[in-house]
Formats: C-alpha cells, structure tokens, sequence
C-alpha cells in the first residue's frame, strides 16, 4: 500500500503543477482587447492591487452580491487555509515557529471548512435556480472535499492514526524514499480524496484560485480616458499596412474579432 501511495503522490503532483502551470499561461496569453474594469474601478495599478487584494482576502464582490453565500463561502475558504496551513507540519523538518502556533486554530477550521462546505452543498439542493444550474461536477467538488474534511477530523477526533509515520512518509517521498504508510482506512480515504482532487484540480472549476487573478473586470485599471487600450497584438496590427498583404498573413492573426474589425478597416480604406 505504501508504493501504491507513493506512485499515486508523484503522479498526482506531475499532473496537478503540469496543468496548472499550462492553465496559467493560458490564462497569461489569453488576449484582453476591451477595456471592461467592473465600475467603480480603481484608475491606478496600485488601486487595481489593493482591489485585487480585498477581492482575494475579502470576497469583497460577492460581500456586495449575496451576503449568505458570502458567509459559507469565506467560512470554507479561511477554514481550508488554516488546514492547510496546519499541514504544513506534515512536509517540514524542523517545523515553522508560525505552523507550530496556528496549530491549535487549524484544528477548529476544519470544523469551519465542514460547515461552510454543508451549507454550499445545501444551497445546491434547497434554493430551486440554484438546484437547476447545478452539474454533476458542482456536487463532485463539493462532495470530495467534505469528504476529505469528514475524514479528517474523524481521524482527528474518532480513529486516531500514527500522524509521526504519516510524517515520516512525506518526507521521505520528497527525497524519493518509500517509507511505511500507517495501515488506516481513515487515511487511505483521506488520501486517496487528496490524489483525486489534486488529479482533478487543473480540469476544474476549483481553478477560478489562480483564475481570479487573470479576470479582466477585476484586474483592469479604469483609465480609458486617460490611456487608449490598446492589446499587444492589436498594436502590431496599426503598424502594418494591410492592403499590401496577402490574405494568408490576414489569416493568421487573431481570429474572429480581430479579422472582422480588419474586413471594416480595409472597406472604409
Ligand atoms: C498529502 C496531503 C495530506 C495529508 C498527508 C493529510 C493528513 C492528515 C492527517 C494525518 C490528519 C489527522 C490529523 C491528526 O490526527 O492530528 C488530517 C486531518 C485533516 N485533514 Fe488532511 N491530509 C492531507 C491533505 C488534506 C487536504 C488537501 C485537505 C483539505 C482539502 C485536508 C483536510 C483535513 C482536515 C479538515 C483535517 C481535520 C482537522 C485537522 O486535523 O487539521 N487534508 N490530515
């Protein structure tokens, strides 16, 4: 079981930084044409870091949109952070001053993380619009981290497991060391959980963490006035005079919008 675990963990960490690292320069080269700040908006860099900042740390937006959903939202997201932030301990040798403190705050935000995750799942299934938008994988998502919740504070609280050898496993794995895994069927629901929702992390809607970043009615500066926008790629259009190119090169630029403002440019010329 323990080089099951073990292959399980290296494939599951290939595949979940692979993706998310392609996902996000997707994201990165993914062009922005319009300039579509959500208003009122910031109108410097700075401020669009600070509204940035409130967005992430405060869910400041959907604070302003629907306060219930606000509540359980941030309830599991600073839950979850606390976890894993407590589960650092598992990954470091000598562990950090400031792991070891939170130690005793992360154990009740799995409490916090579970609640919040129940009261998003509920929503799902008692608020009838919300019922009827939802897809297998909106329940999936929910269901395979209360379920990695659940069994964790099982663990925690009911069916203790040797957490020194879970230890001594990670960080063994790190300098490519198979080392016994606890025979625990608490653990090995936990971490299996782990392996799916780490597989499944670059493919899903649990994107939207690096996701939100790369939003432009979030990350724009609110400046058309002052600054024409104008995207790298459109700025390589202006420079060339496009009645002396062949249709192919046409072609080959950015597609749909770009090629239909060009059809009126070369009409009007
Ligand atoms: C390889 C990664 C992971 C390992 C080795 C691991 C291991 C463990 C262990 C051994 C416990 C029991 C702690 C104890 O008895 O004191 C635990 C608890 C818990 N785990 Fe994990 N876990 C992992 C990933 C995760 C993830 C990704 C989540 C959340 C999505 C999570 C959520 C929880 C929660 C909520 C608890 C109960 C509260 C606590 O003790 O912090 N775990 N985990």
């Amino acid at each position: 079981m323990s080089t099951f675990f073990a292959i399980l963990f290296y494939v599951a960490t290939l595949i979940l930084v692979g993706g998310v690292v392609y996902k996000v320069y997707d994201y990165a080269r993914t062009p922005a044409p319009l300039n579509i700040p959500t208003t009122p908006a910031p109108t410097t860099a700075s401020g669009v870091a600070f509204r940035m900042f409130r967005e992430v740390a405060f869910f400041e937006s959907l604070f302003k949109a629907n306060l219930w959903i606000w509540a359980l939202g941030w309830l599991f997201h600073v839950g979850l952070a606390l976890v894993l932030l407590r589960h650092l301990r598992y990954f470091t040798e000598p562990v950090n001053f400031i792991i070891a403190f939170i130690q005793p705050f992360g154990m009740y935000a799995g409490f916090a993380m579970a609640a919040g995750l129940a009261g998003l799942w509920a929503r799902r299934f008692l608020v009838e619009r919300i019922r009827y938008i939802s897809t297998p994988s909106d329940h999936l998502m929910l269901a395979l981290l209360l379920g990695i919740a659940g069994t964790g504070l099982l663990m925690k609280f009911v069916m203790h497991t040797d957490i020194v050898a879970v230890k001594t496993f990670f960080l063994g794995l790190m300098v490519f060391e198979i080392n016994p895994l606890p025979t625990h069927p608490g653990l090995y629901l936990h971490l299996g959980m782990v392996v799916l929702l780490m597989i499944i992390f670059p493919i899903s809607k649990l994107l939207h963490a690096p996701g939100v970043f790369f939003s432009p009615t979030r990350n724009q500066v609110d400046n058309p006035r002052e600054k024409r926008h104008l995207a790298p790629w459109a700025a390589e259009l202006e420079t060339k005079n496009w009645m002396e190119l062949p249709p192919r090169s046409l072609r080959s630029l950015p597609p749909e919008g770009a090629q239909a403002s060009l059809g009126t440019a070369r009409r009007e010329t």
